[in-house]
């Protein structure tokens, strides 16, 4: 009580009495807290992709690329999935396009599912349903040889891989390797109209 006296003395001139000072501070604790709570979810639901960092990952033989109309590959290392499109191959990144929360396969469905507000978009990246703004971003993809050389690599124009040699597992050239670029990323398509 005397630290509310002092405090009462110490503003007799703002004409704050110590009602008003106390409902100030509960005000300002409650500001606080519900910063912090905010903080918390928005930290939950991002997950770590904000401290991801742009580099490049191996994601193996071409031979593990999935085929057209097979479901996509998830590379959980990187968050981000590899997926044949009609155009080619697409490292899709792993990440919703609304409010970034992370994407799981509904096998079901052969659609990317949102957890957080039902986005939905196809096995290529398409934005099907949901409030995100677009389709899946994109990161760069290329095909290296045993030495490293690219023999092929994302068109940014068209956010796919551009394959002067065909990809076929029937066919499967030996000692080529996909390699995913996390530090370039291609804004997925706007909103189609239904
Ligand atoms: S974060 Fe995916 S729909 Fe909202």
């Amino acid at each position: 009580m005397n630290d509310m006296n002092d405090i009462e003395t110490a503003y007799p001139l703002r004409g704050i009495d110590r009602r008003e000072l106390l409902a100030w501070m509960w005000l300002l604790a409650a500001t606080a807290a519900a910063v912090k709570a905010t903080q918390l979810t928005y930290g939950f639901i991002r997950g770590s992709h904000a401290t991801r960092q742009p580099t490049s990952f191996a994601a193996g033989s071409v031979a593990d690329l999935p085929m057209p109309g097979e479901a996509p590959r998830a590379l959980p290392e990187g968050r981000f999935w590899l997926a044949q499109t009609q155009e080619g191959v697409a490292a899709l990144d792993g990440v919703c396009t609304h409010l970034d929360c992370l994407l799981g396969w509904d096998d079901e469905a052969h659609e990317f599912a949102c957890p957080c507000h039902g986005s939905r978009f196809d096995a290529t990246g398409r934005h099907l349903t949901g409030p995100a703004p677009r389709d899946m971003d994109r990161f760069a993809v290329k095909i290296v040889n045993a030495e490293g050389v690219a023999v092929a690599s994302t068109d940014f124009a068209a956010g796919v891989l551009a394959a002067p040699i065909t990809i076929d597992k029937g066919d499967l050239a030996t000692g080529l390797y996909v390699v995913v670029d996390a530090s370039q990323e291609a804004m997925g398509a706007p909103p189609h109209e239904s």
